[in-house]
């Protein structure tokens, strides 16, 4: 394949894989970033050091037993048995950044308590007795490869390297028969409690770190099921990245149908964070995510609501009733005396929003299409209007959930369509301002209180929380808290 000076074909090649790599990182932008800060990680650390000194604190050291060789002596058979640690402390653990590689944990002066029994023969003579050894200025340093699994989207986590070092042992005997037998092999029991102990340091670090954080982190969602129409993705689109300051996770953030899933029209925004490390975790949510979920609920024609007149408060002076539109459309009491109206007030077009610093923009188009309502049931199409509004939306969290409110500014009408004549819609604006924003309105409401899940591990709970409306996201700062 070498060609000599002439490279043409091969550096064609790197451009086409050059470019594919472009196009990949395109296709895969994130719908939801997902944020660690150092003030995060250093939470995690210490949640998972408790679990890890629970775990180091199972150290198990078998029975020992050999023979040692003694000057002038010969050979002194000793055993060391009934050995337990009784503490293990890991002060100020650590957790670091390391960019572009993953996390990691360093723990100094750590140190071990341990007690145990030894005992030492040489033909009649005997010695035995109880000892405490402890262990100190113990160092551990572990890195954690953090990675995805590209089936399932879940966040991987593993041990990649780890080291320990002991760096002094003092051992006692207590008050008993100790001889000087034993005494002369002080040093040995040392050596080989230090290295027994050591041993299992890292092996327990690495095991803690797959059977315990691991799937703790797996606890994170990546789908979630919000009703009978829609599910959340929220699958890493792309590997964990460690920067200096922050951990960030790119999350699909996308509503799909869960009867028939189909790519959005659209693709996610750029979002860029400003630089706030003062909460422990940040998540931007993207237009793309409210924008997905606006698509798949439209598209699934659930954006909808038929309004009767028993859902008209007494008390309003309006009615949907043929002869109360008559009052001012005398056209539909003449051809419908005496009949019930109802309205199928419904989007007209996938909503929209987009988010700004100064606040969301959200202008959702509405139809209201007017019926009679036939004596035999059916319904006769009066008319249909257009609605358009300038609403605002309000976000908040509750219990891990996001939250929305919104309101509704005033109402322009158009006549889109009318089987009664042509007239002019400014008649019907009273009515609309009623039934738009007191009918329909607290049913949207009722449905954005219950909001939408948060992509968050279990036995979470968010505290601390700010909200801000950026140029295309949502930017949502908290610290969290276990329960
Ligand atoms: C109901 O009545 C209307 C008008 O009287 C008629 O046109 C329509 O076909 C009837 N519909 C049914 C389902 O009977
Ligand atoms: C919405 O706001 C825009 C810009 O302020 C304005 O041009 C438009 O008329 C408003 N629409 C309604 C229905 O009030």
């Amino acid at each position: 394949m070498a060609r000599g000076p002439d490279n043409a074909p091969i550096w064609a090649t790197l451009v086409v894989l050059a470019s594919m790599g472009t196009a990949v990182t395109l296709a895969t932008k994130p719908g939801i970033v997902a944020r660690i800060s150092q003030k995060g990680l250093d939470f995690a650390c210490q949640q998972g050091v408790t679990v890890l000194q629970k775990q180091l604190q199972k150290i198990r050291v078998p029975d020992l037993s050999g023979r040692f060789k003694v000057k002038h002596i010969g050979k002194v058979h000793y055993s060391v048995y009934s050995i337990t640690i009784v503490r293990f402390q890991l002060p100020s653990p650590q957790i670091r950044l390391q960019p572009g590689v993953g996390l990691k944990l360093s723990i100094n002066s750590a140190s071990v308590q341990v007690k145990g029994r030894c005992k030492a023969r040489k033909r009649f003579i005997k010695a035995s007795g109880k000892f405490d050894l402890s262990l100190d200025g113990i160092s551990i340093s572990a890195d954690l490869k953090l990675g995805s699994d590209p089936t399932s989207g879940h966040i991987t986590i593993a041990c990649s390297s780890c080291s320990s070092h002991i760096n002094s042992v003092h051992l006692r005997f207590k008050k008993s028969i100790v001889g000087w037998l034993i005494q002369l092999f002080r040093k040995k029991i040392n050596s080989i409690l230090r290295e027994k102990i050591n041993s299992q340091i890292c092996k327990i670090v690495t095991k803690s770190v797959s059977s315990k954080l691991q799937p703790y982190i797996q606890t994170l969602p990546v789908t979630a099921k919000v009703d009978a129409v829609a599910g959340i993705d929220y699958h890493l689109v792309a590997p964990l990245t460690a920067t200096a300051d922050n951990l960030d996770g790119q999350l699909k953030g996308e509503f799909f149908r869960l009867a028939h899933r189909s790519p959005p029209p659209f693709s996610p925004p750029e979002m860029a964070f400003p630089p706030d490390h003062d909460r422990m975790v940040y998540m931007g949510i993207s237009d793309y995510f409210f924008n997905t979920a606006g698509l798949v609920y439209y598209e699934a024609g659930v954006l909808k609501m038929t309004i009767n007149n028993h859902m008209i408060s007494r008390k309003s002076k309006f009615e949907l009733t043929t002869k109360f539109l008559g009052t001012f459309l005398p056209e539909v009491a003449r051809r419908f005396p005496n009949m019930k109206v109802q309205f199928l007030v419904s989007v007209s077009a996938p909503p929209y929003l987009t988010t700004r610093p100064s606040g969301f923009a959200f202008s959702p188009a509405l139809e209201a299409q007017a019926f009679a309502v036939l004596p035999n049931s059916s319904l006769a199409s009066l008319f249909l209007l257009g609605m358009s509004t300038n609403a605002s939306l309000k976000v908040g969290v509750q219990d891990s959930r996001l939250i929305g409110e919104l309101n509704v500014g005033k109402l322009a009408l158009e006549l889109k369509h009318s089987n009664i004549g042509f007239f002019p819609v400014k008649l019907l604006q009273d009515i609309m301002n009623y039934i738009v924003p007191i009918v329909v309105l607290p049913k949207v409401n009722e449905k954005l209180q219950r909001g939408f899940s948060l992509p968050m591990p279990a036995q979470i709970q968010l505290s601390n929380l700010r909200l801000l409306t950026q140029q295309n996201f949502l930017l949502l700062g908290a610290d969290v808290h276990s329960f």
